[in-house]
């Protein structure tokens, strides 16, 4: 299993024009009104630049909670788009509303009860069934995932493949929002990763080992250090940290290497 990346090439590619200052403004409709925002703003941005207050919908606002998912459409156009918000940018004219909630179907279980198999997912979520292989869920993820891909998986009893098809996903809900079967793709998708995580992949032999160093002590007198150290002289410790940089190798060690644990 791959590890997660922050953002898809599509999520990037729309947020590019969001970074770039801009004071022509464009009309755009939010809820039905129209507001005259800043081209370079995300929909997410536009809302609060109109002054609406985003209490719900609205999360990490970097692409990955997954909260904030919108749908828009343009004038004389027969599409439903969709989208996050705080990685779309506003276009001229858009009709917008954010989905702050979608209601959707969510198995109840006992994972360490569940076999790793395809039956689990059919017998949790039986409605996979349904689906009509239209494309339309792939075609809505903002995270571009083959959603289609990961249900015929799931359908076919593959939960390794279906797990790790999805691994991406941010929860949005866009896909169930549009699905004409009324599948519920990511609640069957998070099903299956933690079957696969659970009883499928091996266990993680070294964070066991991690853990027993933990266990031995090796922070105790660290904590005793910190604990001993006011306000000021935590602030100062903090901010004089070496942090990883924005891009760094898989292999990057800070230069002081006291406190890894390694294998
Ligand atoms: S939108 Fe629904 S019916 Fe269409 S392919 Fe996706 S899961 Fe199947
Ligand atoms: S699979 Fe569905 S819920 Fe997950 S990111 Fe894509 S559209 Fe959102
Ligand atoms: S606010 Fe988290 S994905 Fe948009």
């Amino acid at each position: 299993m791959s590890k997660p990346q922050p953002k898809t090439k599509k999520v990037a590619a729309k947020k590019d024009k969001a970074d770039k200052p801009s004071a022509k403004l464009v009309p755009i409709y939010l809820m039905g009104k129209r507001y005259e925002v800043p081209d370079s703003l995300t929909i997410q941005k536009a809302f609060e630049h109109a002054g609406y207050q985003l209490l719900r919908g609205c999360g990490c606002r970097g692409g990955i909670c997954g909260a904030c998912g919108t749908v828009y459409r343009f004038p004389n156009s027969y599409r439903i788009e969709v989208g996050l918000a705080c990685q779309t940018v506003v276009q001229p004219n858009m009709y917008i509303a954010q989905i702050p909630f979608f209601p959707a179907n969510k198995a109840v279980y006992d994972l360490q009860k569940l076999e790793p198999v395809g039956g689990t997912l059919a017998a949790l979520y039986p409605e996979i069934f349904k689906c009509v292989g239209c494309g339309t869920c792939t075609r809505s993820c903002p995270m571009d995932i083959d959603v289609l891909s990961y249900i015929s998986k799931a359908i076919q009893g593959d939960v390794a493949a279906a797990a790790e098809g999805s691994f991406d996903c941010v929860m949005c809900g866009l896909c169930a929002a549009r699905c004409p079967a009324e599948e519920v793709q990511y609640n069957v998708a998070i099903l299956a990763r933690r079957l696969y995580a659970r009883h499928i992949v091996p266990p993680a032999t070294h964070v066991h080992r991690i853990v027993e160093k933990i266990e031995g002590q090796k922070f105790g007198k660290a904590f005793k250090e910190l604990k001993s150290l006011g306000v000021d002289d935590l602030k100062k410790l903090y901010k004089g940290l070496e942090t990883e940089p924005d891009i760094a190798g898989e292999d990057w060690v800070p230069k002081d290497k006291t406190w890894i644990l390694g294998d």
